[in-house]
């Protein structure tokens, strides 16, 4: 349990008929991004509101710093930086003076961590400028300024970039990664968006329809995933049993009758091809492939892909 700075087992939450979110086995290693990648409703706010204590599971536990953070959630929670909605800022102080009376009101002493953050996220000090006349993008680096103000080790964000331009999203996403990389903090961050995780995340947790479909380092998934064998044969059924009993994999995938996908790319694709025919699967086609990440996500959530 200690390996893990965020761990959940069998956490569910259920919404009358329907579960939100379902026996979901997730887990966060220290120091590394965390990308929680998933379509609009796939459950991604209702884990973290549970990580955070803000909604009750149905069942399962949450375990932070090694600690059920229900039990613990004094102790706990105020190492926990969080965006998850809106906070509700004033909109007629600048910046700066908002982010004094959340200070104030959560305690937190030291002046210098405003001027400190607000460098951090790239917005000015001491600005005139009223928050109601902020564009979204400094609104939404004001909402990050916001949680990592008191300097906590785990960052938790819920779609930190949405509505940010593409220039605003890149630097949205450069010091996040400063963050993790040279302020050591542990950050779990969702998106709907899959090439901004791919680009972010150390580590990556595939949900949809409530369901941890998959979770591993981006590392492994471009390694194991990205490139394939692409057989089409006469009796995948047969294919399948040689791949098992003669090749000792099933790092495979079966996509109708004929087409069969091998993601094991490291036998000779003639070994293969022989073996399938001696067996009576006859081969008409062999290639290899590369999948793009966006096939892969098609391919792990069962067709729509994600954005
Ligand atoms: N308070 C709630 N009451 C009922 N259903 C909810 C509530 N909050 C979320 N849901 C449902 O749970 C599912 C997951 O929602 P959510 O966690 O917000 O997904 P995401 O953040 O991935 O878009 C959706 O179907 C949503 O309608
Ligand atoms: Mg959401």
């Amino acid at each position: 349990m200690n390996d893990f700075i965020i761990k959940t087992t069998n956490l569910t939450k259920q919404y009358g008929d329907q579960k939100s979110v379902s026996n979901l086995n997730m887990h966060i290693r220290k120091g590394r991004i965390y990308g929680l990648l998933g379509r609009n409703g796939a459950g991604k706010t209702t884990v973290m509101k549970m990580l955070l204590g803000l909604t009750k599971p149905t069942s399962g536990e949450v375990h932070i710093f090694g600690k059920n953070i229900y039990t613990n959630s004094k102790k706990i929670l105020p190492r926990i930086g969080s965006l998850i909605e809106s906070p509700g800022f004033y909109p007629n102080l600048t910046g700066t003076e908002n982010l004094k009376l959340f200070a104030e009101l959560r305690g937190i002493p030291n002046r210098n961590a405003i001027k400190h953050t607000l460098e951090l996220v790239g917005l000015p000090y001491r600005d005139k400028k009223l928050f109601s006349k902020y564009s979204l993008g400094m609104k939404q680096r004001l909402a990050i300024a916001l949680a990592v103000m008191h300097d906590p080790e785990i960052l938790i964000l819920d779609e930190p970039i949405n509505g940010l331009d593409p220039i605003g999203i890149s630097e949205v996403r450069t010091f996040i990664r400063d963050l993790c990389t040279e302020r050591g903090k542990t950050i779990l961050i969702s998106s709907h968006i899959l090439s901004e995780i791919a680009l972010l995340a150390d580590d990556i947790g595939i949900i949809d329809n409530g369901i941890l479909l998959e979770e591993e380092s981006l590392e492994e998934l471009e390694q194991k995933n990205r490139k394939y064998i692409h057989f089409i044969v006469t009796d995948t059924a047969q294919a399948s049993r040689v791949l098992e009993q003669d090749f000792k994999t099933n790092n495979f995938r079966v996509e109708d009758n004929n087409s069969i996908r091998l993601y094991e790319t490291t036998i000779p694709v003639s070994k293969i091809t022989r073996a399938f025919m001696e067996s009576g699967a006859y081969v008409s086609e062999a290639h290899t492939c590369e999948d793009t990440l966006e096939d892969y996500f098609k391919k792990v959530t069962g067709g729509a892909g994600i954005a």
